[in-house]
């Protein structure tokens, strides 16, 4: 085997055990994990696009996973300064501190993300990359969630998140568009990537 294939061998049995720890972690929580299978390399892109941190401006990632866009962000940062991830389960935590060791993983809830940040001490947020399944989500932890992140965005901050194609009209979907849109104005929505199951668009409001 030439060096070539077995670094292909290698991606696809990293991809395969992404994959399973992905789909164990759902069926432990379905509702938190809110899908069967992590954003697509395409997705996680589009969710990356434009996405530039330092120190001044760190990106704060909720509901990482198993790092499927942190693998894109992890390219942008340029230090461990500029990037925390917020994540609830153990298990996938464990995984992420061993994948991105040079990245600052907090196991917490989203709920909790203005003290997480404060006690990390770092500077002013400058992005929220936002992968919490909303649509499953208890009400009362999204309308929790939504408080925090206005925190940030008073501050001056760009939010991205995405939403599934099929769940996009879903009342929790379109609640969280609402909160964004009545503070913040109209959402800057990405053409749907049809490559990502299921297919999804993201969204991103920014202010100043
Ligand atoms: C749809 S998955 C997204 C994972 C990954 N970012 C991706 O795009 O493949 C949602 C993640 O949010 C996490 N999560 C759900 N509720 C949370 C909460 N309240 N605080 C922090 N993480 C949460 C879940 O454990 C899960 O890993």
């Amino acid at each position: 085997m030439n060096p070539a294939q077995s670094r292909r061998r290698r991606s696809k049995g990293l991809l395969m055990n992404e994959n399973l720890e992905f789909l164990q972690a759902f069926f432990k929580n379905p509702l938190k994990v809110g899908s069967i299978a992590p954003s697509s390399p395409e997705l996680a892109q589009k969710m990356c696009d434009g996405i530039c941190p330092d120190e001044a401006n760190v990106v704060l990632e909720l509901g990482v996973g198993t790092g499927a866009i942190t693998k894109f962000l992890q390219e942008a940062v340029p230090n461990k300064e500029s990037y925390i991830g917020i994540e609830l389960d153990k298990d996938l935590v464990k995984l992420l501190k061993r994948n991105f060791p040079e990245l600052k993983i907090v196991r917490g809830n989203a709920c909790d993300t203005f003290s997480i940040y404060q006690k990390s001490g770092f500077g002013k947020v400058g992005y929220i990359i936002c992968c919490l399944p909303f649509v499953s989500l208890p009400n009362e932890v999204g309308e929790r969630i939504l408080l925090e992140i206005d925190k940030f965005m008073e501050k001056g901050c760009v939010f991205r998140t995405f939403q599934y194609a099929h769940g996009y009209y879903f009342p929790s979907a379109i609640k969280l568009r609402e909160h964004m849109r009545d503070r913040y104005g109209k959402a800057k929505r990405s053409r749907i990537v049809v490559k990502n199951v299921p297919p999804a668009y993201t969204l991103t409001w920014k202010t100043t």
